[in-house]
């Protein structure tokens, strides 16, 4: 396995957010996190990135423990989140937004330059756009651009918080399409959504979350399948 969370407990102060939660993913696959309002699904992320730590439980990245180490070096191990509300700087242009995901690399402007390429040639708009303002951009625009920051990290392991969110469908769909591919020339995606229809159709595996807890996980097809599934999802 890539990366194995192994029975994480997360807290916010005294309120348990993970409740003994487990999660694999293997290398190349695309595994969907899924769950309504406030399941846990941005704490996991959260806490696999070193954001949150863990009060107990395990997780390993390559076979090695980094539930204790700092975001800088999980991010510098290869682990790169494109966080729920995208986290953009509104004020900075779109290459300076995409400069600071390289911040690990920082001392390598060669290899920065190739990757902002790659980050182009993804994403063609942020080429055009490169020199105006984030702020200034749509609301699938700044997905991409946040996407393409998390890549600049040049992960191992992409991590996305609800990519889909406040979209226009066609757009989530262009979107959706993207990590697809991204995911078929090899990158290992985990997409945290709420869009649950979406999300199975381009994951290999998916795991609910309901209320910090893993209620259930497999394929996705049989999950688009299962009753309890679509029962979380009525009317979401
Ligand atoms: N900073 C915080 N302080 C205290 N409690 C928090 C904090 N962030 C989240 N929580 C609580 O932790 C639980 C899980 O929240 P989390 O943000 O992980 O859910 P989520 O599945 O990402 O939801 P959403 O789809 O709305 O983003 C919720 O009960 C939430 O209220
Ligand atoms: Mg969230």
């Amino acid at each position: 396995m890539l990366l194995e969370v192994v029975n994480i407990d997360t807290y916010y102060g005294d309120a348990q957010a993970l409740k003994g939660v487990s999660f694999n993913v293997a290398n190349s696959e695309l595994v969907t996190i899924l769950g309504a309002n406030g399941m846990g699904k941005t704490t996991l992320l959260k806490t696999i990135t070193g954001l949150l730590k863990p009060k107990a439980g395990t997780i390993k990245f390559y076979e090695i423990n980094i539930e204790r180490m700092s975001t800088y070096d999980i991010v510098a191990a290869g682990v790169s989140l494109a966080p729920e509300g995208r986290g953009l700087f509104a004020e900075m242009s779109v290459l300076k937004n995409l400069l600071l995901g390289a911040y690990v690399h920082r001392d390598d402007k060669l290899g920065n330059k190739e990757m902002m390429d790659n980050v182009f040639e993804l994403f063609p708009i942020l080429k055009e756009r490169q020199h105006q303002a984030a702020g200034t951009l749509s609301g699938g625009e700044a997905q991409m651009l946040a996407i393409g920051r998390a890549l600049m990290a040049r992960p191992k392991l992409l991590m996305l918080d609800e990519p889909s969110v406040g979209l226009a469908p066609q757009i989530v769909a262009h979107i959706f399409n993207i990590i697809k591919d991204l995911n078929n020339r090899g990158m290992t995606i985990v997409v945290a959504e709420q869009n649950a229809a979406m999300a199975l159709s381009i994951a290999h595996r998916g795991y609910v979350l309901e209320t910090g807890e893993v209620s259930i996980t497999g394929e996705a097809k049989a999950l688009l399948n299962d009753d309890r599934v679509k029962r979380v999802y009525i009317g979401a």
